[in-house]
């Protein structure tokens, strides 16, 4: 079946106060249509700039290198007014922070309506009852109330299902949602949670988290580590025997599993064949050869010599 999206080579750098910092280094990557993919890893490990490059939404410091297709059209070379159109229409986002996703100043409603205007160019009246349909189908009981509040009268969650109603406004094929369980209490997560997989039926979904439960929603776990994937596949296979020893590590970090937290930080060292290899407990001298990302099993993929 052919990609929905299929990113190659993806490298993104950013200029910094101690020279070029390079956040996803030579990445690759294809979604499926229908595909619901979980994206992990520590904080910092570039999975937000990962999902902000998909979406077209890179600061203008970036430099952005290689090929990001969505429907085999790259949209590294589109016009900034095609990506416009395809934002937000084909690719949606639910963007990291609701605090500073929604403008403290205006009614919800009126925010979400600006999907349908701005992008669709429909009137402001046939806007506000799409608007409210969608408030409705995320959850809230008085679409019509939360229309009209703001969102500093709005819990957590609440602000959270707002977004999902945003992003999901005009029924992306393509949707990427960061961390949209962050802080929230476990009730309100799977509620989160469950709207989020409703709304997302039938579409492609790339779902940021740091949650191992959230993950187990997903049919395909992708962690990175580093700017690189480690480890790609099945979630059953990931979240349960994984190869990569982060990963083996990570989930052995889990409260549940004994809360044995792994020792070290990520290194910003770019240049090693393993980026883990300093907070490696297998580590040996085949680490110091090129480490590629292979298949090990079926679409299960690693990027370790051990494994
Ligand atoms: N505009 C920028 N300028 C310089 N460095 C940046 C910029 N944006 C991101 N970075 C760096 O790129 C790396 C990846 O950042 P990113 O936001 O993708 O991390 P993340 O995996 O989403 O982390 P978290 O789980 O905390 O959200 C980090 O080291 C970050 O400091
Ligand atoms: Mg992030």
């Amino acid at each position: 079946m052919e990609p929905l999206l299929r990113v190659r080579s993806l490298s993104v750098t950013f200029p910094t106060l101690y020279g070029p910092f390079e956040a996803v280094s030579d990445l690759d990557l294809d979604l499926a249509p229908g595909e619901r993919v979980a994206l992990m890893g520590e904080s910092g490990c570039g999975k937000s700039v990962l999902g902000h490059a998909i979406i077209g939404l890179m600061s203008d410091v970036a430099d952005v290198r290689g090929l990001i297709e969505y429907r085999g059209r790259d949209l590294c070379r589109m016009s900034e007014e095609e990506v416009r159109r395809i934002r937000g229409a084909s690719i949606g986002l639910i963007p990291q922070s609701p605090g500073s996703a929604l403008d403290p100043v205006l009614r919800v409603g009126r925010q979400i309506d600006e999907m349908y205007v701005l992008i669709e160019g429909k009137g402001q009246k046939e806007a506000k009852v799409l608007t409210i349909k969608r408030l409705n189908d995320v959850g809230f009981d008085d679409p019509e109330e939360t229309y009209d509040t703001y969102p500093h009268r709005m819990s957590g969650g609440m602000c959270e299902r707002a977004l999902i109603a945003m992003g999901t406004a005009l029924d992306p094929d393509l949707l990427v949602a960061d961390e949209p369980t962050k802080g929230l209490d476990p009730e309100s997560k799977m509620h989160v949670i469950d709207q989020l997989m409703e709304r997302a039926t039938g579409k492609t979904l790339l779902l940021i988290t740091h949650d191992y439960y959230v993950a187990a929603a997903c049919d395909r776990v992708v962690v990175m580590y580093s700017g690189q994937i480690i480890e790609d596949g099945p979630a059953h296979i990931v979240l349960t025997a994984p190869r990569h020893p982060y990963v083996i590590g990570l989930w052995q970090a889990l409260p549940e599993n004994g809360l044995r937290p792994m020792p070290g930080t990520m290194d910003r060292d770019k240049t090693a064949n393993c980026r883990f290899m300093n907070r490696c407990p297998f580590r040996d001298e085949k680490c110091h050869t090129p480490q590629e990302l292979r298949e090990i099993g079926d679409a299960h993929l690693v990027r370790c010599c051990h494994a």
